[in-house]
């Protein structure tokens, strides 16, 4: 079997890293497409290197624009790439722009759309992954859900032929590559950490990180904990945020994104995560750690419901006393797959 695969920002990378090597060694054939979204090294070209991700066979270079402009030249790079490579499939993951792009170039030449992380809801179309979802899940042949509430999700909308409850492959890749990090990963003595002592923060929403009023409550709530916060800043936020970080007296560490590998540390051993990635929500809870996530809704429910996740984005000034006293969770499940994902998808492929 022939397929393409588009990847073009950061989770995508970190989802790609576990499936394409089980797609090559299953013996199917892949031209891997990355469009370009992300392109800074820290971005980017760290997660092909620690995780041995296989050289894109296209790369796009859409870099960075507004959602049309992103999203319209990614579409006609891989509509060009469709025609000339004839694939059995298309595999997108996720809700970023390359997803959108890649299920209507391949919908419009007639070709089957695999989704990988299917289903997902926010209920929020303000969100752009919101439009990315709800638009590739339409058009996709073969649904790979996480979890029971993403297939349900997907019945609501009327789409049940092709859905599979498979796992996140994000378990596959999180818990192979803690292994390794625990090895080879420096972070936690570079920068001078002890385990448990320090929070992990990341933001990137637009919603968060575009606008400064909202953005420095965030910081200010966040730097009242006592205890020092490492944020690894995302490019979109940067240039704010290293305004912004004077107006702030508490210990808040600005550093650049790191790679997995650092990341899996940091997450692993913060007391808590404040976030508002959908992957580092889910990754605080595979990790075990405490999670407080800056919106006002989460299409990873579970990690709410057994209490290792909160919702704090309408109510920043609960920060400080959840960084002081997290109420304890109620239950810890594999709620998202065992790890063998991947090995589900290839089988079902
Ligand atoms: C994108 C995804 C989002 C995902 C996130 C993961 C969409 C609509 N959004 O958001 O779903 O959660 O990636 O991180 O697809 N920039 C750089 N260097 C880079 C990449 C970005 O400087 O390598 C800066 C640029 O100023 C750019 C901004 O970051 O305009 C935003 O990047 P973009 O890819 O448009 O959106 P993200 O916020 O990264
Ligand atoms: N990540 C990373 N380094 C960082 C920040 C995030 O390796 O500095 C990883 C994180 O562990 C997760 C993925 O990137 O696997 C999530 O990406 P992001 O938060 O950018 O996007 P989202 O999940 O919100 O779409």
């Amino acid at each position: 079997m022939k397929v393409v695969t588009i990847i073009g920002a950061r989770p995508q990378f970190v989802k790609a890293s576990v499936v394409s090597h089980a797609l090559r060694n299953a013996g199917h054939t892949e031209i891997l497409v990355n469009t370009g979204q992300h392109y800074d090294d820290n971005m980017a070209k760290i997660f092909f290197e620690e995780m041995a991700i296989p050289q894109p066979d296209y790369n796009l270079g859409v870099g960075s624009g507004t959602h049309a402009a992103q999203t319209a030249a990614a579409l006609i790079g891989i509509e060009q790439i469709i025609i000339k490579e004839k694939p059995d499939y298309v595999i997108v993951y996720g809700d970023t722009n390359a997803t959108i792009a890649g299920a209507l170039a391949a919908a419009k030449l007639h070709v089957k759309i695999v989704h990988i992380e299917a289903g997902l809801r926010s209920y929020n179309r303000e969100m752009p992954e919101e439009i990315n979802r709800i638009v590739t899940d339409v058009l996709s042949d073969l649904l790979f859900v996480p979890t029971q509430v993403a297939a349900e999700n997907l019945k609501k909308e009327g789409i049940s032929k092709g859905v599979h409850i498979v796992g996140d492959v994000m378990v596959d890749a999180l818990l192979n590559y803690t292994k390794i990090a625990e090895q080879k990963s420096t972070i936690l003595d570079q920068l001078n950490l002890i385990k448990g002592e320090f929070l992990l923060m990341t933001i990137h929403r637009p919603s968060n990180a575009d606008h400064d009023e909202r953005l420095l409550t965030i910081l200010d709530q966040v730097s009242k904990g006592n205890i020092p916060v490492i944020f690894p800043v995302h490019p979109r936020s940067k240039s704010r945020v290293e305004l912004l970080i004077n107006r702030i007296s508490g210990d808040i560490r600005i550093i650049e994104p790191v790679g997995y590998l650092d990341m899996m540390m940091l997450e692993k051993y913060s007391r808590m995560i404040i976030t508002d990635s959908g992957g580092v929500q889910k990754e605080a809870y595979l990790h075990q750690t405490h999670c407080l996530t800056v919106r006002n809704e989460t299409e990873w429910v579970e990690t709410v419901e057994d209490g290792w996740n909160i919702l704090v984005g309408n109510t920043l000034d609960r920060i400080p006393v959840l960084l002081r006293n997290f109420p304890k969770p109620l239950i810890w499940k594999p709620r998202y797959g065992d790890g063998e994902s991947v090995v589900k998808i290839v089988a079902l492929l």
